[in-house]
């Protein structure tokens, strides 16, 4: 797969480095939130804006969406086109699926404005829909010829968000290891500042990562799974923001690593020496792994609606033996289930 030229920049880029003729299709909350974002808005004759969030990845409105966007463009050439999107994750999925599909597909622009879209989703050409509450059924695999890294953009956020975007960068640096990790590792305190530090290292760690499995042919591309399995059904149970969850799907995935001896208890102490994982996790972590039955039996339909699900109920786990190794187990619903209430109990008895 074609890597997409990468751009940081200050401020939003000019039109003439972005393409030709464009559409931009953009989160609404924007124009509101970003008052430079407005005025530069408005140098772009067609404009779909859209509100960011699940519902307008599903399937079942994207019938009315496209039919309003061929209208949009109907005087546009498939040759000169570019859709340019500006978003967080729900945004660049629907946008980029837009442009794989669009006169048979048509060049794209990610200008992702979430910390999480910066760090993960804007990069690896993945789109998609959701079909019914079933996430991500439907994609396409259509990488941008330009992510543009825009800090006033991301800057705008709220301070809080930070902490939902470093879920993803442990992640990664876990993942690569190496000097991400061992850089990161040291850091004491979760602002945007230091998101922005370790972007353009962050999103590298992606790409050698999907570069080994552009098309998730070989299974190398689920170590990006790490955290998520637990981290997607915490999500949906507790409606938890996406980086928040997987910040205690990671918890999880270690704590298990150490049990199934995959990872030493004394790597486990270590990586929690590190100083930035004193602000990782919140004390209130082990009020999320419920062992209730009733609570067991939804986490299981939601585990099992994961879509790395492989045969029947068997699920790949990614494990992590220290920074830098993943270890992909394949494991059944049951046994994580299990591994929720060893924790729990764990956590009970001190
Ligand atoms: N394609 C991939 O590889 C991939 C990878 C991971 C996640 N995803 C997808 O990404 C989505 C989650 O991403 P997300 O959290 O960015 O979601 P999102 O697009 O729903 O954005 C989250 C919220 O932030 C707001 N927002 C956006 N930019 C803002 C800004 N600059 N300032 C203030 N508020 C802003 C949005 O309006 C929304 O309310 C999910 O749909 C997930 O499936 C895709
Ligand atoms: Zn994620």
């Amino acid at each position: 797969m074609k890597k997409s030229t990468l751009l940081f920049t200050a401020e939003l880029p000019r039109l003439k480095d972005l393409g030709e003729e464009f559409l931009l299709i953009y989160d609404d909350i924007l124009p509101r939130k970003v008052p430079a974002f407005k005025n530069w808005a408005q140098q772009f004759p067609l404009q779909y804006p859209v509100k960011a969030g699940e519902a307008l990845k599903s399937v079942e409105q994207f019938p009315d969406h496209i039919a309003k966007i061929i209208r949009l463009c109907e005087n546009t050439s498939s040759r000169r086109l570019t859709v340019v999107v500006v978003g967080g994750g729900s945004v660049g999925d629907f946008g980029g699926f837009v442009a794989s599909i669009l006169k048979r597909g048509v060049k794209l622009v990610q200008i992702p404005s979430t910390w999480l879209a910066a760090i993960d989703s804007a990069h690896g050409g993945k789109t998609a829909l959701n079909v019914g509450a079933a996430k991500n059924q439907i994609g396409t695999f259509h990488p941008p010829e330009k992510t543009v890294l825009v800090r006033s953009l991301l800057m705008a956020q709220p301070e809080a968000r930070a902490f939902e975007g470093f879920g993803e960068l442990i992640k990664i640096a876990w993942i690569v290891g190496g000097t991400l990790w061992s850089q990161l590792s040291k850091e004491y305190e979760v602002s945007s500042a230091v998101l922005w530090k370790y972007l353009a290292s962050a999103i590298d760690a992606k790409y050698k990562v999907v570069g080994k499995d552009p098309h998730e042919k070989t299974g190398y591309r689920h170590v990006l799974n790490l955290g998520h399995t637990l981290g997607h059904a915490l999500e949906s149970y507790y409606k938890l923001p996406h980086g928040v969850a997987i910040n205690y799907g990671l918890d999880f995935s270690l704590r298990w690593s150490v049990e199934k001896k995959i990872m030493t208890k004394k790597d486990y102490d270590a990586l929690l020496r590190a100083p930035v994982m004193g602000y990782l996790l919140s004390p209130v972590r082990d009020e999320l792994l419920q062992t209730k039955v009733s609570v067991l039996k939804d986490f299981r339909h939601l585990l099992l609606s994961d879509k790395k699900k492989t045969k029947s109920e068997s699920i790949r786990f990614i494990f992590l033996q220290k920074p830098g190794k993943c270890v992909i187990q394949e494991v059944t619903v049951d046994e994580i289930l299990m591994e929720v209430c060893r924790q729990k109990e764990e956590e009970l008895n001190g």
